[in-house]
């Protein structure tokens, strides 16, 4: 007989109609090893709580609609073992169960997942194919399989949103993009049967888009698919920086970056605002400047700041990098 134990559910529950604010139920269910968190929820439904609200459908990690917080971590209740997860439980049997961050609760455990949805409307996340109308259908439109494979994996998405719940970014402007649609923008514009890269990475490059990214790997770090998120933002910022967004304060802020870093191995943070901003807006941030020269927090100017010991080998990097046209 497979090992059993009594486990302690702690759910996350919030009805808007009746309940004044959220709470937490604690169900005690006895499971055997080998059960799903999502089929423990649906035992909970079936035997307990009839009214516990939560999203499921394929039970096999493809349609990406179980994404919830489990003991504080976004994944796929489908796909988490109750067993495996009391291994990272705070208290000894118990599991915590929570909705997605970063998204407005509707009901227990579902979130309202229309900004998502807009979002990738806004961003043209589909391919709007080169082909003409009267073609489609009619043939097949091939495509290289090198050219499949820089997004191969960005295919793999299944849209559960647990990279936008971990997203810092996300937490401090709702309106950021988000890692899912940026992943999304990238696959649509590395694919070459699509028209509309350009319009696209305007949009992308813009206020709240991809420059935005804080870079914190935390959706790498949480995809369910162990998408590498990163390389589809990157791959935007290089297209961005070669088309459309040169001028952008985004584009001039990492290029700054990377002449310091090429030249002297380290910031030259005296400049990068006027390099990042122009001369213009820098003089609505006076008031916090001249708060830091009187508290002498000035970083040196340029002329003053010899380049790191081992320079060389940064500028080796940079050479490197070069020749892989990165
Ligand atoms: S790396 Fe960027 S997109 Fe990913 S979680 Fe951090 S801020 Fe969000
Ligand atoms: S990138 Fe990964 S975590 Fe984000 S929505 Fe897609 S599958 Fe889910
Ligand atoms: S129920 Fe479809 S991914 Fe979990």
């Amino acid at each position: 007989m497979e090992e059993q134990k009594e486990i302690s559910f702690r759910i996350y529950r919030y009805n808007p109609h009746f309940d004044k604010k959220p709470y937490y139920d604690n169900i005690r269910i006895t499971l055997e090893k080998g059960i799903t968190v999502l089929r423990a929820l649906n035992f909970i439904k079936e035997n307990i709580d009839s009214k516990l609200t939560f999203r499921a459908f394929c039970q096999a990690g493809i349609c990406g609609s179980c994404g919830l917080k489990i003991n504080g971590v976004s994944k796929l209740a489908c796909m988490t073992q109750v067993f495996k997860e009391l291994e990272d439980s705070k208290e000894e049997n118990v599991i915590l169960i929570e909705p997605l961050n970063n998204f407005t609760i509707m009901r227990d455990l579902v979130v309202d997942m229309d900004p998502l949805v807009e979002k990738l409307k806004y961003y043209y996340s589909w391919v709007n194919p080169k082909m003409p109308v009267h073609e489609l259908g009619k043939k097949e439109y091939l495509i290289s399989e090198e050219k499949f494979q820089e997004y191969d994996q960005a295919t793999d998405c299944i849209l559960c949103a647990s990279c936008v719940s971990e997203c810092l970014m996300m937490e401090v402007n709702p309106n950021y993009i988000s890692p899912a649609v940026l992943l999304k923008s990238y696959r649509m514009n590395v694919d070459e049967r699509d028209s509309m890269q350009k319009t696209r990475l305007k949009k992308v490059t813009s206020d709240g888009g991809v420059w935005d990214c804080t870079h914190c790997y935390k959706c790498v770090e949480h995809c369910v698919k162990n998408i590498d998120i990163m390389k589809g933002i990157q791959g935007l910022r290089n297209s961005g920086m070669k088309t459309v967004s040169k001028r952008s304060e985004g584009a001039k802020h990492a290029k700054a970056f990377i002449t310091d870093i090429k030249r002297k191995g380290r910031l030259v943070e005296f400049t990068l605002i006027t390099r990042t901003l122009g001369f213009i807006k820098p003089i609505f941030m006076l008031p916090m400047m001249i708060k830091m020269l009187l508290r002498r927090r000035v970083p040196p100017p340029s002329f003053m700041m010899s380049e790191i010991p081992r320079i060389e080998k940064v500028r080796k990097i940079f050479r490197k990098l070069k020749k892989k046209n990165f």
